[in-house]
């Protein structure tokens, strides 16, 4: 098809020139004596007037046009569009293919529900704010390719068909045809890969990995997404995070402009949590959390004498809008993270006010209202209960606060690492150890006296990037001993059995003069979000799941038929109807 260039491509001086344009008509509107059609094509839009006398078939919203004409300076120049000083005056208009009338609206902004946009991602991918969502993706792995390759890195592809491992999440299995009863499993991460191509001798390594995990979606949660996915040999903590810092930098100035002012700050996993209750701080607002045990143990309330924890926030100017209802809504809140509630006190004319106030003296009073420096119409609220939950309890009710009170000035940055994780936790459900990040992690040397004795207590080197409140990435320095590999697995529980089953051969080859080695990987679908200015994952992926793991427009996933399942030798033993 015959086009002289993009709409885009044409500006002020190119009035005079005959061009051929091909798109979409995106809005027509008739005054009379003039047609205005808007083509829109992936640049972007431009306007073409259609004057009387100039014959031209019908066009109704989203026909392919292919438009005839001579670029004119507009008297009024339309400053929302890149193309807004001119216009085409259209000689011929011809209708490459019709179409049918669209179920959403083909605009930045459209009230279309989520599901029907999914439903008609295709369409709902020409709206021109989606396309900059891609555009800004494509950028990122540009930037990628270049800052990496000419560090002497190497993208190596890594299977999408593995063998089953824990790694965290739960795994997407793959029944084999051909060994009935096996099954291959999709890869959380290309971790273990990563890990034995150092061992291969690569040196530094790196993907754009896909990666599945079958876990509890959320805004920032796909089942399928995709990972920046990085290794290398002979680096320490810091070397590694400048390399990784530098190309952070790269990836903010070329895709929105952006200058990230390096180094990174580095905060102490324990003091992110302390603090901002959360491990992925944001920290363009302060409302920090206070620890108040020693202080309210000093009230006359019963219920803080055993407290394993006591901690608040201050919420500025909102008392008067602190109604008995928004006390109830953070109790029923705190509930959700098995806490018993909230205290709510009010600062009103350099009073203390609120039911807890009948537990404290004046000198209490005034030792509070000095922690928090708590002003006129101010908020204090406060709980307890066992550290994790009063943490992140406390950690999501500041990021509503900042949210509900915009306290975030919008396209502002803040990044950072959070350092010096703990190498195991204490998994919700059933209270058995798991690995922080993942088993591979090396534990700090100064923490290894711990292992046999509270592992609770050991560090390790891991680092999550945190942008803007957002764990945009992570990763660690790696065991690289197959003995402290071994002991990892048995402190996680492991048998001997297991162990030789589900990671022998990886322990077989840390045995042949492995590297020290370390690496992370961004999530590139955040960083994406994140650049793009959306708190939607969805918007930066083509084809997304919605959040019932579904995908609106194929259907996925299906039922199958009952001659695949007799070749895969499955028997469902339960069909649910879920969707
Ligand atoms: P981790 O599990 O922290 O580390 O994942 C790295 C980054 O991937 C992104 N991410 C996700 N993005 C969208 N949807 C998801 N379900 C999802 N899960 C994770 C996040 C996260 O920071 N193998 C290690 C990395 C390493 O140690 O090198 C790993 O996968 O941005």
């Amino acid at each position: 098809m015959q086009r002289t260039c993009f709409n885009c491509d044409l500006n002020i001086k190119n009035v005079g020139e005959k061009v051929v344009l091909l798109g979409w008509a995106s809005k027509r509107r008739n005054l009379g004596q003039l047609l205005f059609i808007d083509l829109r094509d992936r640049s972007g839009i431009i306007q073409v007037v259609v004057k009387d006398g100039t014959e031209i078939p019908d066009i109704r919203n989203e026909y392919v046009l292919q438009v005839y004409g001579t670029v004119a300076k507009k008297d009024v120049a339309n400053k929302n569009l890149k193309t807004g000083e001119i216009e085409i005056i259209a000689d011929k208009i011809i209708v490459v293919n019709k179409a049918k009338n669209p179920p959403l609206i083909i605009d930045d902004k459209t009230d279309a529900l989520e599901d029907t946009r999914l439903k008609y991602r295709y369409l709902d991918l020409r709206r021109p704010v989606m396309q900059h969502y891609f555009d800004i993706r494509h950028q990122i792995k540009l930037t990628v390719h270049d800052y990496l390759s000419n560090l002497h890195f190497i993208e190596i592809e890594t299977p999408v068909l593995c063998a089953s491992s824990p790694e965290g999440a739960k795994e997407y299995l793959v029944p084999s045809r051909i060994h009935h009863g096996s099954f291959y499993a999709l890869p959380q991460s290309p971790q273990m890969f990563k890990q034995l191509l150092m061992i291969g001798g690569f040196e530094r390594y790196y993907q754009i990995a896909r990666c599945f995990r079958d876990e509890d979606l959320r805004a920032d949660r796909q089942p399928d997404f995709t990972q920046i996915d990085i290794e290398t040999s002979f680096l320490d903590q810091n070397q590694f995070l400048n390399m990784m810092e530098g190309l952070v930098q790269k990836i903010f100035k070329n895709t929105i402009g952006y200058d990230v002012k390096l180094p990174l700050r580095q905060m102490k996993y324990k003091d992110a949590i302390d603090n901002y209750g959360s491990d992925k701080p944001d920290t363009r607002f302060d409302m920090m959390l206070h620890n108040i045990k020693k202080m309210m143990q000093k009230s006359s309330f019963e219920g803080f004498k055993s407290a394993e924890d006591i901690r608040g926030i201050k919420v500025e100017n909102v008392a008067d809008k602190t109604s008995r209802k928004v006390i109830d809504s953070l109790n029923l809140e705190a509930k959700k993270f098995s806490l018993n509630g909230v205290s709510v006190l009010k600062v009103d004319q350099n009073e203390l006010q609120g039911s807890f106030v009948k537990f404290m003296d004046q000198d209490l009073i005034n030792e509070l209202v000095d922690e928090f420096k708590a002003k006129d119409n101010d908020i204090i609220i406060i709980t307890s209960g066992a550290y994790n939950r009063v943490t992140s309890f406390l950690g999501a009710i500041r990021n509503q606060y900042a949210k509900q009170l915009n306290l975030i000035k919008p396209n502002t940055y803040d990044l950072l690492w959070v350092v010096d994780f703990p190498m195991f936790e204490k998994n919700v459900e059933d209270q058995k150890i798991v690995a922080t990040h993942h088993p591979f992690t090396r534990p700090k040397d100064e923490s290894i006296q711990y292992l046999d004795t509270n592992p609770l207590n050991v560090l390790s080197y891991a680092y999550d990037i945190v942008i803007n409140g957002y764990e945009a990435g992570g990763g660690t320095l790696r065991i690289y001993d197959q003995d402290m590999q071994q002991k990892i697995f048995e402190i996680l529980g492991l048998s001997d059995d297991e162990i030789k089953e589900k990671f022998g051969y990886f322990i077989e080859a840390l045995k042949y003069g492995t590297p020290p080695h370390a690496g992370m990987a961004f999530g590139l679908d955040r960083l994406a979000m994140i650049l793009g200015g959306t708190d939607n994952i969805r918007d930066v992926i083509a084809f997304p799941k919605n959040l019932a793991g579904v995908c609106p427009m194929s259907g996925a996933p299906t039922k199958v038929s009952q001659s695949q399942l007799d070749e895969l030798g499955l028997i469902i033993k339960d069909y649910k109807e879920t969707k």
